[in-house]
């Protein structure tokens, strides 16, 4: 596709070696927030992510919370223009196990055309795409089109537990007409794509304790009741053999999908039986009556993520284990709210959980889903981008996983977000050998340069 903007592609061009040599200088620090060992490194990688904020003259500030710092930027304010602002993340997730990588996770390497490294695509790589959009506008025209904001978190992978007090007590600071997020999917390879809807998380660790201490399973079992039976028997009794979660008025507040929703899905490309040959599954499984897409972007579930009790070692143990544990998520579509989920959670366990241990329940975090409406002039504008960047149009399609910060953008800035994910599904987020492909990064880049100009080009009474 020929260029509207000639200089800003050639800088891209002549740049593009050096953004990889930059993003792999922040691929390199480990800024694994979960875990306190790490806590220096996340400190290093915002400082890192400042750094190139400032080195661009925007006004930035590296604002320390209780938990890991936030970034905070702006370019000088050009009145009339219009205000976008990019939300990302440069906390990345544990990389265990450790023993999957093919190379080790934080040394960077380039195989098939992707940096394999953690957090490539999640989201240090995509967060990174409209920093470099910047510098491009910056150096071939002196100046940013329109007024661009960054704020780049470092605790979204442990549920932005310090964000949204930062965002209420700077609603001012943030005020924007448009809020841009890249840490989500294309639809496919060569098929870029804009999501509109996610869903929303409830995240538990059930704790089950019995006897004092590890009993003989010989000498006690059967007289005394094992926490690891309790444990299994209440995750059980969550979901039945139809994939219905059996919390009661689990359903009740879930938007049912459209008819023309449901067609939408239908006509995407998706190949199942290459889906579920790439997963190395023996079969795909769900929620009966629904297709996978369906079920994966648009129906509530129930997923265990961790689950401990006993003996985990070599050979065999009769043991009677004195502790259980689990840790275990409800992903929420729109209207379901997680703290009525949470009381209801509460009723179910103390109803199924065996008489002779005792349990407690952590509510870790949670966030209501999200849909936004596919006809605002931003959608289209950044539909335009997409494809100037990409060379070809986006999809719209709604996805899995959950960014809570987009409802606290909408609740305290009133305004929307436009997810624009670069990434694709196989990138392996959140496992061994994450990836992104170099050639999305860079069209990752070039979208965003265009969504500069095209939003710019909206009258504020847009929005
Ligand atoms: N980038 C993901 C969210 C995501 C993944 C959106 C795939 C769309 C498609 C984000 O970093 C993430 O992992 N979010 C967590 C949320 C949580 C920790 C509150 C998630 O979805 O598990
Ligand atoms: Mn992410
Ligand atoms: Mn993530």
């Amino acid at each position: 596709m020929t260029s509207p903007l000639p200089p800003l592609d050639d800088y891209l061009k002549a740049q593009s070696a050096q953004f990889e040599a930059e993003l792999c200088e922040l691929l390199r620090i480990p800024s694994v927030s979960a875990d306190p060992a790490f806590a220096a490194d996340v400190r290093r990688a915002a400082g890192w992510v400042a750094d190139q904020l400032s080195g661009l003259g925007l006004a930035t500030e590296i604002v320390q919370t209780e938990g890991h710092p936030i970034v905070v930027a702006a370019s000088k304010h050009q009145p009339g223009k219009p205000t976008v602002l990019v939300y990302g993340h440069y906390d990345v997730q544990p990389p265990d196990p450790l023993d999957e990588w093919i190379t080790p996770p934080f040394e960077p390497t380039v195989r098939d055309g992707n940096v394999v490294a953690r957090g490539a695509t999640d989201d240090k790589g995509q967060m990174f795409t409209h920093i470099k959009s910047a510098e491009a506008w910056i150096k071939t025209a002196g100046e940013l089109p329109l007024n661009v904001k960054y704020l780049i978190e470092g605790e979204e992978e442990v549920g932005s537990e310090h964000l949204d007090k930062f965002i209420a007590e700077h609603k001012e600071r943030l005020a924007c007409d448009c809020i841009v997020i890249s840490d989500s999917c294309q639809f496919g390879p060569g098929q870029p794509a804009i999501t509109y809807g996610l869903r929303g998380i409830a995240y538990y660790e059930l704790r089950i304790t019995g006897p004092k201490q590890d009993l003989h399973s010989g000498t006690f079992g059967g007289g005394v009741m094992n926490p690891a039976i309790a444990l299994t028997k209440v995750l059980s009794a969550m979901i039945d053999d139809r994939g219905r979660i059996q919390l009661p008025g689990y359903y009740d507040e879930v938007v049912p999908l459209t008819d023309e929703e449901r067609k939408q899905f239908a006509a995407l490309p998706f190949d199942e039986p290459k889906f579920q040959e790439k997963l190395g599954v023996p079969a795909l499984a769900g929620e009966e009556g629904f297709t996978t897409l369906e079920r994966r972007w648009a129906r509530p579930t129930f997923d265990i993520n961790g689950l401990w009790s006993g003996y985990q070692g070599k050979g065999a143990k009769t043991v009677l284990p004195a502790k259980a544990g689990a840790k275990f998520s409800f992903r929420l579509v729109p209207k379901q709210d997680p703290a009525k989920l949470t009381a209801a959670l509460r009723k179910f366990i103390e109803e199924h959980c065996p008489a002779g241990v005792r349990w407690e329940l952590v509510d870790m975090h949670g966030a209501p889903g999200v849909v936004a409406s596919l006809d605002s002039p931003y959608m289209a504008a950044a539909g335009r981008a997409i494809e100037l960047g990409f060379g070809k149009a986006p999809v719209m399609i709604r996805e899995g996983g959950s960014i809570p910060v987009v409802n606290t953008f909408h609740d305290l800035l009133g305004v929307d977000t436009l997810l624009l994910g670069w990434g694709l599904d196989d990138d392996n987020t959140h496992s061994p050998n994450e990836k992104f492909c170099l050639a999305d990064f860079h069209r990752g880049i070039r979208a965003s340069a265009y969504l500069w100009d095209e939003l710019s080009r909206m009258t504020k009474d847009q929005t």
